[in-house]
Order: structure tokens, then C-alpha cells, then sequence
């Protein structure tokens, strides 16, 4: 198992699904008002956002736009931070991750 794979797994996949596949139904809220985890696997918008903005979300959770996300700040470090995007960005397909790239400056 890759370092990525093996730390999402840990970190992420209890809400996110081991593929990032989950939640299928996201644009839906819950209940409580409050969204479910997006599917990071290229299907919903996690590539909108430029790595640096990615890496804000983990570190910071959903506590910025009154989401359930847990911070991960003391969990995890920059590094292992990368190893997990590199991970869910294996799920994107071509076109997705070239326009990503392309537009990483974008600020959402
Ligand atoms: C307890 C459940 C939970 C865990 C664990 C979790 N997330 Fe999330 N995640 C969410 C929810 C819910 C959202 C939607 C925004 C919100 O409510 O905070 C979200 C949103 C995101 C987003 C923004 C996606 C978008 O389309 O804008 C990213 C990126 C993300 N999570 C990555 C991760 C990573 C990487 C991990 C593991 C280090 C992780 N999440 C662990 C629940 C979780």
C-alpha cells in the first residue's frame, strides 16, 4: 500500500469512502442542515480548488463555512498532507486533472 493510500485509509475513508467515492447523493444536506463528505474522486468539485486551498480545507476542516469536517492540523503534517491528495487525484481522469492543473491559481 502507498503512504497516500495508507493515510487516507486511517484519516479519511471512515466519511470519504476508501476510493473517495463517497458521498454519492452530496449536494444533498443531512438533516441537521449540514452537508455529507463530498466524493474527492473527481466527481464532485474537489478539483476546483488549487492545492493550496486543499490543503487549507484539511488542515482547517469545515469549521470556515460551518461544516462537520474535522481539523486535521494536529494530526497530520504538510508532507503527509500531499501524500493524500496525490492519492484522491489518482481517481481523476485525465481531462479533470489537466484542467486542475491548468487553473491552479484560481482561488475557489
Ligand atoms: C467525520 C467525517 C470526515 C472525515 C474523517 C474527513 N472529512 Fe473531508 N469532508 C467531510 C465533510 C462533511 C465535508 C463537507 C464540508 C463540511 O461539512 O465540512 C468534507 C469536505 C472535504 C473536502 C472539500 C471537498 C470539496 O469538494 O470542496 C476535502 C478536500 C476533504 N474533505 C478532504 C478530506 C481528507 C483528505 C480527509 C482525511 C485527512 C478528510 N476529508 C476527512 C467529512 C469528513
Amino acid at each position: 500500500m502507498t503512504k497516500g493510500k495508507k493515510l487516507f485509509i486511517n484519516n479519511c475513508s471512515s466519511c470519504h469512502g476508501k476510493k473517495a467515492q463517497k458521498t454519492l447523493n452530496w449536494k444533498r444536506t443531512l438533516k441537521d442542515g449540514t452537508y455529507p463528505p463530498p466524493p474527492l474522486n473527481g466527481t464532485a468539485h474537489a478539483w476546483h480548488h488549487p492545492k493550496s486551498q486543499l490543503e487549507r480545507i484539511i488542515l482547517n476542516g469545515g469549521q470556515l463555512y460551518d461544516g462537520t469536517m474535522p481539523a486535521f492540523k494536529n494530526v497530520l503534517n504538510k508532507e503527509e498532507i500531499s501524500y493524500i491528495i496525490s492519492y484522491f487525484q489518482n481517481f481523476w481522469n485525465n481531462e479533470i486533472y489537466n484542467t486542475w492543473f491548468n487553473n491552479a491559481g484560481l482561488t475557489r
